[in-house]
């Protein structure tokens, strides 16, 4: 699974560690360090983490089709409920792969709770490239590319990892679809003092007020008012990525066009549309319930 890299078990834990970290890898790490993402509920157990998957049509569905017997790997994993998740009743190998030990220690204590053997953890930097080429039948990498110096590079080397035929999805902060984020962090960078900045952003963000967890609030503020480093981009841009890559479109969220997203079968190969109507496609967006989520687009493709 792993290039020639140099690899060690983490002392006290099963997490692997490969190869070194870059120096945004370390300072990424030390921002997470403090605020480990997403982080779980206060009194988080599976059940909660099934009933979550079973509510949220996208991930159910994507679930039952990704199927048995396969290689997957969550790229940032986070505290890694995603990878967990799927996981959980499979006999699929899950990679839960993150640059920040503390939140790969929250998932690894979990699946040790819940004695779930096949969600596996290593600590490393995507940029460090570990992994060998077309070894994963599915990649997901959500959330961590506009957290780096180079997205495309990133991204370029993650569906090297990928088999020929096998699933990616990219989430990545929208350019139009971050409007809403972009100007409660404007509001937020013009008040003072800092503690009365941040009790309005509690007010204002709908993601926070919906949160009944403090860690998790918490978190999210972080992540989403005071991270060092933030790109944001579009579906043509995306488009072209996959394009260079060897990587089929397949579906989007939002679409590329006016068409409604089918949650249901998301590996349904849509139309690209135009540059036209994916930018209207992504004003909707913006006034749409899913920038909620601070304008996160989801992208998938298939390898050629
Ligand atoms: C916003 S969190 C997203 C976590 C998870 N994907 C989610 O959506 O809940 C970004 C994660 O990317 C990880 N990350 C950032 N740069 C990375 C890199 N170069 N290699 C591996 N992980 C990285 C961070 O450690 C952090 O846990």
């Amino acid at each position: 699974m792993f290039k020639k890299i140099k690899t060690k078990i983490v002392a006290g834990t099963s997490i692997l560690q490969v190869g070194a970290h870059s120096e945004t890898a370390e300072k990424v790490q030390g921002f997470y360090a403090k605020s480990p993402f997403p982080n779980f509920d206060d009194h988080a157990s599976l059940v909660d983490l099934v009933d979550n998957k079973n509510k949220n049509t996208f991930l159910y569905n994507l679930k039952d089709q990704l199927g048995l017997g396969k290689k997957l790997i969550e790229v940032g994993s986070g505290t890694s409920q995603l990878s967990i998740m799927l996981s959980h009743g499979t006999n699929n190998q899950v990679i839960a792969f993150d640059a920040t030990l503390d939140s790969l220690r929250l998932g690894e204590a979990f699946t040790r709770k819940y004695n779930l053997p096949n969600c596996n953890f290593v600590l490393g930097d995507l940029f460090s490239d570990p992994f060998e080429d077309e070894f994963f039948d599915f990649v997901w990498c959500s959330g961590v590319l506009h957290h780096t110096d180079d997205p495309e590079g990133g991204f370029e080397i993650i569906s090297k990892w990928l088999k020929k035929d096998g699933i990616i999805i990219v989430g990545l902060y929208n350019k139009i679809g971050r409007l809403r984020t972009n100007f409660r962090q404007f509001i937020f960078r013009c008040m003072r003092p800092f503690w009365f900045a941040k009790k309005v952003i509690f007010f204002l963000d709908p993601i926070i007020r919906s949160q009944t967890s403090k860690v998790k609030k918490e978190a999210w503020f972080q992540d989403q008012y005071l991270h060092p480093i933030e790109s944001k981009h579009t579906l043509s841009e995306i488009l072209k990525w996959f394009d260079a890559n060897g990587i089929g479109f397949v579906s989007s969220v939002p679409t590329c066009t006016s068409e409604q997203v089918n949650m249901k079968n998301i590996f349904k190969i849509q139309s690209r549309g135009s540059v036209l109507s994916q930018i209207v496609s992504q004003l909707a967006f913006l006034f749409g319930p899913n920038s909620r989520e601070g304008g996160l687009f989801l992208v998938i493709g298939r390898k050629r």
